[in-house]
């Protein structure tokens, strides 16, 4: 059984589409990212799984159970640190966690997570004097402090300083190995390609990838760049390239100052070395550029989809 199912999901509000028939499913024991652009629908589809908003039409499961309809059943089994969340200005950092560790009528020891997160001198320090990367740790240390089995964390990094960021890194980490199920929402690149088993790309209301990391990388960054520059001597073969946009697979040839970028799909960097050293050039920086994460996120997002819909505008691009 996935410890989370969404299968057609679609929430509107009013005439606006939020979420438009989204599905996605993340085994137990998973790291599973969202990425989307600012208004996708993924902030939406988290809170729909913590029952915290009702669909308009689809199925959702967590741990095999209703996330309105059992919400209650869920409590202390689902951890979750929502998007811009906070807490009263005056409840303090201690305070807050004791509350949390004891939601489902449990008995967590939450001490042990002020040193994890690094809130151990600022355990009477109360919300409203917190800085924005203490406020976030603690807001992560609570969904976390019940020991959930399942955990959302919407954006988790946001205004966490470098070291804090990968100190959180390694505690998602420790907690996928204790067996806890993770769904990350983030727009960090490296953070998905660093903490996640398999990730969604919405856009719209929907899902337009699904994958590894690695699987999006090779199926969705488009054609392979080649580049190499070329000394003074050979730069008069600058106005002779055409013979590369004969080679199979090239799609197109550029020159920018003394570097030649040869753009194309397949064996483009075998058959472009070929070439040159058939011709006397032998470029010792001739190199395949390794296409990331952000290119296959850009190459799937950026178009504007087609929609029968309607969808957000860019005015709620802005936020949430
Ligand atoms: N309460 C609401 N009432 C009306 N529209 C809403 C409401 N909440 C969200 N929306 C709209 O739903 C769409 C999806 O918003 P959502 O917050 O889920 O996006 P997101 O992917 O989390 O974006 P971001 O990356 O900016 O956090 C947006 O067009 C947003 O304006
Ligand atoms: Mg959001």
């Amino acid at each position: 059984m996935p410890a989370v199912e969404v299968v057609g999901l679609v929430k509107r509000y009013g005439d606006r589409v939020a979420v438009d028939g989204l599905s996605f499913s993340v085994e137990p024991g998973q790291v599973f990212g969202l990425l989307g652009p600012n208004g996708a629908g993924k902030t939406t589809t988290v809170e729909c799984l913590q029952g915290l908003r009702r669909p308009t039409a689809g199925q959702l499961r967590v741990l095999g159970l209703d996330p309105v309809a059992d919400r209650e059943r869920l409590c202390g089994r689902v951890g979750s640190q929502l998007q811009d969340s906070a807490l009263p200005d005056r409840m303090r950092v201690g305070e807050a966690l004791a509350l949390f560790a004891g939601l489902g009528g449990h008995r967590h020891d939450w001490r042990a997570l002020l040193e994890e997160w690094g809130l151990a001198g600022h355990t009477k320090t109360s919300f409203a004097h917190l800085s924005g990367g203490l406020r976030q740790r603690l807001l992560v240390a609570l969904a976390l402090v019940s020991a959930p089995e399942v955990v959302f964390l919407d954006e988790l990094t946001q205004g966490l300083d470098p070291a804090a960021r990968r100190a959180t890194w390694e505690l998602i980490r420790a907690i996928r190995d204790r067996g806890t199920t993770v769904v990350l929402v983030t727009h960090f690149m490296d953070e998905a390609e660093q903490l996640c088993d398999r990730l969604a790309v919405v856009r719209a209301g929907r899902v337009v990838a699904e994958g590894t990391p690695g699987e999006l990388v090779a199926h969705h960054c488009g054609p392979r760049r080649v580049r190499f520059s070329l000394g003074a001597t050979e730069s008069s073969l600058v106005g002779a390239l055409t013979f590369l946009e004969e080679l199979p697979g090239v799609r197109e040839v550029h020159a920018l100052g003394g570097e030649v970028e040869v753009v194309g799909h397949g064996p483009v960097l075998a058959h472009v070395g070929a070439a040159l050293v058939a011709r006397g050039v032998a470029p010792d920086d001739l190199r395949l550029e390794q296409p990331s994460l952000e290119d296959a996120f850009l190459g799937l997002t950026l178009e504007e989809p087609s929609r029968t819909t309607s969808g957000p505008s860019a005015e709620d691009r802005r936020g949430n």
